[in-house]
């Protein structure tokens, strides 16, 4: 079987789950792309070279990331196969079978819905802390396991598909109309450079998955494209970023293992 995964990741918790279905499918004799979206900008992928597609995001309340929303929508599904999964922190309600709706829509056949519940990256609001903490080997077990679980469902052609009920829905529904409606309002221009912190290391223009940042006369601007993935805000050295209104990130997320590299959410492209 040819998969491709198409990802998209803010902060690494979606690509730990992109790469370990793609070292599984391959440990069992399968051929597995893997391919960051932000990579492919405005490029859909030939969906007829492959058997199956997979889908993963991470989930924004209860919502797609509008990156991965936008880049659904030049997909031609052709009735293909595919599969969507998501990483949250806690609860989506309905975010897989959303991603899979979307996938339908394009005319794909979704088979398998799953979600994994991974460490939150959202490190400049004080209560969500409380959800930042997973030990790397409980992340890595919980990930085989599910991993496991629907690459049999995928392999053996047996639909599996989680949150594709009218409970989900509506609670998805309750998260998702606010989030969407806010995203709107609020996000454009939303990332704030405590200028005293920032040493010009122009990291966090780099690591932008959506070209968000410029530096204008050694001051880094935003250019009201943030989709607030967290990426820059956690790895920014000195912490001189937060979104608006937030507190200052002391306990910044840097990925689901303690090797982590973030560029490695820049580096794949199809083979
Ligand atoms: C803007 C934003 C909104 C989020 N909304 C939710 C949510 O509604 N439910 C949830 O459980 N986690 C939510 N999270 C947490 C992330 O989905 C979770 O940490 C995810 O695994 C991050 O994946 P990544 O490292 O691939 O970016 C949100 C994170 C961000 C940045």
């Amino acid at each position: 079987m040819f998969v491709a995964i198409l990802f998209f990741s803010g902060t690494g918790n979606t690509y730990y789950v992109a790469k370990t279905l793609q070292d599984s499918l391959q440990r069992l004799g399968h051929l597995c792309d893997l391919q960051a979206i932000e990579q492919l900008k405005d490029q859909p992928i030939d969906v007829s070279v492959y058997d199956v597609i997979g889908l993963g995001f991470p989930v924004y309340g209860s919502s797609v990331p509008s990156l991965v929303k936008d880049y659904i929508k030049l997909l031609q599904g052709k009735n293909k196969s595919a599969f969507c999964f998501v990483t949250q922190m806690m609860y989506s309600g309905d975010g897989a079978a959303y991603g899979g709706r979307l996938l339908k829509k394009q005319g794909f056949v979704v088979d398998v819905q799953m979600h994994f519940n991974m460490p939150n990256n959202i490190t400049d609001v004080k209560f969500l802390q409380l959800f930042h903490r997973i030990p790397y080997d409980k992340i890595r077990l919980r990930v085989q396991r599910k991993v496991d679980f629907i690459l049999s469902r995928i392999l053996n052609k047996r639909p599996y598909k989680l949150g594709s009920n009218p409970i989900s829905l509506i609670l998805g529904l309750l998260q998702r109309v606010p989030y969407e409606r806010y995203e709107r309002v609020l996000l454009p221009g939303v990332v704030k450079v405590n200028q005293h912190d920032c040493i010009h290391c122009g990291l966090c223009i780099s690591l932008c998955p959506v070209q968000n940042l410029i530096s204008m006369n050694e001051v880094i601007t935003d250019q009201g494209q943030c989709m607030t993935c967290y990426r820059c805000i956690n790895h920014c050295p000195t912490s001189a970023l937060t979104l608006v209104g937030k507190s200052k990130v002391e306990r910044p997320y840097k990925g689901p293992t303690p090797t982590f590299d973030v560029s490695e959410l820049k580096k794949h492209h199809l083979q």
